[in-house]
């Protein structure tokens, strides 16, 4: 990474309008761009495809290097694939967004996906926007700035079954509360709040108010570097 190269990390939990808006910001800004969930998410399509009973956490970690996971960090075309396969379809089927927080919890997994997050960031040489959820405390600690999002979980699960066809509002914020808690009470690296993280409560704006927000915050960072 070059000197001027600057690093944002976005973290929060589902339906704040995290990858809407990283992928906008990196867009606005010519940054990389790079979908974090996405990895965890490529991982647990591979193990479901491949007979790891995604359960069980000895299973997952014997599986964990298995896979080759590869992300283009193009924000206007993003792209995943796993074993040269395209998985940006596959990885957003009910069944993986089931499965991926128990895969997710395995250090193993983390380990591995958190040294690819790294060296993508390390690459990035104008700079890169990472989304996730441990991003600010973990992956990139030393990151330029650090959003955290936040919205009402009813806010969340009505922006979340706008996604979801065919799939009821009830159904959509249990599954995604459901969700949340086992991210954030997990042991290994869990949804937090970065002591350095800038909070930005989304239930009241419109995405292209956050998108502002964000862009400007960057705007800052870079003209101070
Ligand atoms: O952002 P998403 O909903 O696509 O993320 C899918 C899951 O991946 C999420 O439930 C928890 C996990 N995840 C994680 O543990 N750490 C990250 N940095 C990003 C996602």
């Amino acid at each position: 990474t070059s000197p001027a190269a600057v690093i944002v990390a976005i973290d929060g939990p589902s339906g704040t309008g995290k990858s809407s808006t990283s992928k906008a910001v990196a867009a606005a800004l010519g940054l990389s761009y790079l979908d974090t969930g996405a990895q965890y998410r490529a991982i647990t399509w591979w193990m479901l495809g491949n007979g790891v009973d995604v359960d069980d956490p000895a299973a997952v970690a014997t599986a964990a290097a298995k896979p080759v996971i590869v992300s283009g960090t193009d924000p206007a075309a993003p792209t995943i694939t796993v074993d040269g396969v395209d998985a940006s379809g596959p990885i957003r089927t009910q069944e993986v967004t089931a499965g991926v927080s128990a895969v997710s919890a395995v250090p193993e997994v983390r380990t591995i996906i958190t040294e690819l997050q790294r060296s993508i960031a390390a690459s990035a040489e104008k700079g890169i926007v990472v989304e996730g959820r441990d991003i600010g405390t973990t992956v990139l600690p030393d990151a330029d700035l650090k959003i955290f999002l936040t919205a009402s979980p009813e806010a969340r699960a009505a922006r979340r079954s706008g996604e979801l066809k065919g799939v009821d509002a009830a159904t959509t914020r249990e599954a995604l509360i459901k969700r949340d808690t086992a991210d954030s009470n997990r042991k290994a690296s869990p949804l937090a709040k970065a002591a350095d993280a800038v909070e930005v409560d989304t239930t009241e704006l419109t995405l292209p108010q956050v998108i502002e927000c964000v862009v400007t915050l960057v705007e800052e960072k870079r003209a101070a570097k």
